[in-house]
């Protein structure tokens, strides 16, 4: 059998230094694990638009369908603030996303035991956390039509924007939350604003429909998406799998992700429809950008990245075993106090390197 193919896009600032620590870490499981992949490299963002003028090429487009997954560092830059919007870097991952139709953006909120005083929260409240939000990516108020801003007869101006759902765009993502659950502790939490929404009305029970017709052994509850802020920050160990729209999940991912520290630490995994091999599309990208203000001084923490390779271990090639070992590298790393420099503390100390951080992890590694 063929090995999985992999398309690594570094794109921009710091991108390429943190995927350069991640090509390190799929070279040893290469070689130590014999788990191979075929990986094939390719630009995007200001990256691209520096040689092609447009910062997604066509062909890396039909590259990024044809692969099992895609990695991504981050894109962006003042250099390319200047841009037209149409030609802006962040628009070669919109069309990515779009294109691959990732409706299913993963964001997990974990806390490594090392880092538990990094919270602005109490330490037991976030030591050993572990949740998982599954945001709606592909609609909703993003999308939605009628929008824009128009002037009324009187001049006042109106802005416009529409939040809407159909019944298969909230039933798929369900799905992908349940099926998660399943790997996890089958326990899903749905948030929306049915109070004073129709489009949440419709999402509440489109997902206890997929609920009841597909998972019924699954826990579901259903929680107004204020109050679920409200208990993220109270007590957010009582989810496992929080599933949520477009607009409130990008709130709330940022708003449970940072109850673990740094940005440098947190991986993402976008997820779309089955291919013919039965893998979802997917693409897995650190949720940090291309941090213009510390690029090419060797200071990025590559952790972010090499998550989220160990969330595409797991959630395209079903090497959950393989994940969690990279995972326990990471941990065993931090717990025997490697650091960046995004990691230091105002007791201070010295901080490694990217390359030295992934001289440690691949050090535990093996
Ligand atoms: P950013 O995430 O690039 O940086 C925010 C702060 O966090 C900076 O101080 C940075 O040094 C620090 N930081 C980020 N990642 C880090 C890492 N791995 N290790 C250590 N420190 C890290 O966000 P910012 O500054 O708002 O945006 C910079 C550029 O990145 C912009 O052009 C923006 O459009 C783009 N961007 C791209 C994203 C993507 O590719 N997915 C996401 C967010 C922003
Ligand atoms: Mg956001």
């Amino acid at each position: 059998m063929s090995n999985p193919t992999l398309l690594i896009l570094p794109g921009d600032g710091i991108g390429p230094e943190v995927m350069a620590e991640v090509q390190r870490v799929i070279d040893w499981f290469g070689a130590r694990r014999g788990l191979k992949f075929d990986v094939s490299e390719d630009l995007v963002g200001g990256a691209a638009y520096d040689v092609h003028g447009v910062p997604l090429a066509d062909a890396t487009m039909a590259r990024a369908q044809e692969v099992d997954a895609v990695l991504l560092g981050a894109v962006g830059g003042p250099k390319y603030d200047v841009l037209d919007f149409s030609v802006k870097p962040e628009r070669g991952l919109l069309r990515l996303r779009k294109e691959m139709d990732l409706y299913a953006n993963l964001r997990p909120a974990q806390c490594f035991d090392a880092l538990a005083d990094f919270s602005s929260l109490k330490k037991d409240v976030v030591a050993g956390l572990d949740i998982m939000i599954v945001r709606e990516l592909t609609s909703g108020v993003y999308f939605g039509q009628p929008r824009g801003i128009t002037t009324q007869a009187d001049g006042s101006r109106v802005g416009i924007n529409t939040q809407h759902y159909t019944t298969e765009e909230i039933r798929r993502v369900a799905r992908s939350a349940f099926e998660l659950a399943k790997r996890r502790n089958n326990k899903v939490c749905s948030m929306e604003k049915a109070n004073v929404m129709e489009s949440g009305i419709l999402w509440r029970e489109e997902v206890q429909w997929v609920h009841d017709n597909e998972y019924p052994e699954v826990e579901l509850s259903h929680m107004y998406a204020d109050n679920g802020a409200m208990q993220l920050v109270r007590w957010p160990k009582q989810f496992d799998v929080i599933v949520t729209d477009n607009l409130f999940g990008d709130i709330l991912s940022d708003c449970a992700a940072m109850l673990t520290g740094s940005l440098g630490m947190l991986p993402s995994a976008s997820l779309g429809a089955p291919m013919e091999n039965g893998r979802p599309k997917a693409m897995y990208e650190p949720v940090h950008g291309s941090a213009p203000d510390i690029a090419g001084q060797g200071k990025a923490n590559p952790i972010a990245c090499i998550l989220s390779f160990a969330m595409a271990l797991r959630y395209s090639f079903d090497q959950g075993d393989e994940a969690m070992r990279l995972e326990k590298a990471i941990e065993k790393v931090l717990a025997d106090g490697v650091r960046t420099a995004d990691l230091m503390g105002p007791e201070g100390g010295t901080p490694v390197s990217t390359s030295g951080m992934g001289d440690a992890i691949l050090a535990a590694l093996d």
